[in-house]
């Protein structure tokens, strides 16, 4: 029996099978016992009463892309079974209504004092219409549940959006919320996501907007580089280190924005425009790392996930301890 064994297992929530690898050898490197749970299809007895352990929440929002148009409506109903019975759940159901929605994103972070872009919800072809006619200059739109960068296009002016929204190539989304959102222009042309997990920062990377608005960073989505050029091997790829660090204090508005809106774990990303102003977008919840970046600057970010995990762990038990003494 090795010396970690004593730790509780861990049930993972997942639909995507590529983005399990990482997280299953960081966690069973600190030594926690795996369980792998899929949520597609599945039954859930109310009366049922949930493993003991950890659960950890990676449903995205973009599983219907990958035909698992039933996995986010699902999780919800585990997410409240495991909360009502009291399981520990990592990104429970709080961190969860947030990740699928940007509208709530929006909210939150203005509440909390962090710059976003000007951003709106709508449903329905004229209220979209109808509101893009508020811009000023070019926007955007986006999947209110998003994820992946799909369904995001850039528009200059009201006849842009109406021919889009009358075309074939519209793509209402798994719900037809659709966001309407300040575009801003990038000087150089890259993103910043910082990375924080358990009330700390991790890691903040640059990604590369060349290529477009598709920036997952999971090793598993870097499958067909566009440009047969740039190879990821000699560093060119479209992730690089950023100077944003744990002193910066945005990323205190990010770490405390996690701690207050019950999110243990995420990737937060903004856009610097031209006078040095970030505005950020996006809070990814099922978060993932690129390998060739964080060997280059020296970060395993899910192996920081785990570690910050166990030591939760061994915190709440040091906690119950006194308590009963
Ligand atoms: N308001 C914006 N201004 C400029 N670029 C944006 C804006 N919102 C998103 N983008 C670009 O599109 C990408 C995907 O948008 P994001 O909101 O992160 O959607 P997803 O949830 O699909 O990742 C971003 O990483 C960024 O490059
Ligand atoms: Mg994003």
């Amino acid at each position: 029996m090795s010396h970690t064994s004593f730790l509780p297992t861990v049930h993972i929530l997942y639909e995507n099978p590529a983005w399990l690898p990482p997280l299953v050898s960081a966690l069973e490197a600190e030594g926690f016992p795996i369980r792998l749970v899929e949520l597609d299809q599945g039954i859930l007895d109310p009366s049922a009463t949930p493993e003991e352990g950890i659960w950890i929440n990676r449903i995205s929002p973009s599983s219907h892309t990958r035909g698992h148009n039933d996995s986010v409506g699902l999780a919800r109903e585990v997410l409240f079974w495991l909360e009502s019975h009291g399981r520990r759940v990592i990104n429970g159901s709080q961190a969860f209504e947030l990740e699928v929605s940007k509208f709530r994103q929006d909210r939150l972070l203005q509440k909390h004092g962090i710059r976003t872009p000007k951003t709106v919800l709508v449903v329905g072809r004229d209220q979209a219409l109808e509101e893009a006619g508020r811009f000023d200059g070019p926007f955007i739109t986006k999947h209110n549940q998003g994820g992946k960068g799909l369904g995001i296009q850039l528009f200059r002016d009201v006849e842009g959006l109406a021919n889009y929204l009358d075309s074939d190539s519209f793509d209402p989304g798994p719900n037809r919320q659709l966001i309407l959102q300040e575009y801003i222009r990038p000087p150089q042309s890259f993103i910043t996501r910082v990375e924080v997990a358990f009330g700390k920062f991790v890691l903040a990377m640059r990604s590369s907007t060349e290529e477009g608005f598709e920036l997952c960073p999971s090793d598993a989505c870097q499958v067909q580089p566009k440009r047969p050029d740039v190879c990821p091997a000699d560093g060119g790829s479209k992730f690089s280190a950023s100077p944003v660090d744990a002193d910066d204090p945005l990323v205190a508005s990010y770490i405390s924005l996690c701690k207050s809106e019950g999110v243990d774990v995420a990737g937060i990303e903004f856009v610097e425009d031209a006078e040095g102003n970030r505005y950020t977008y996006d809070i990814n919840g099922t978060t993932n790392f690129n390998q060739v970046l964080g060997r280059e600057i020296g970060v395993d970010g899910m192996r920081e996930i785990a570690r910050g995990l166990r030591s939760e762990v061994l915190r709440e038990r040091r906690l119950r301890a006194r308590v009963a003494s």
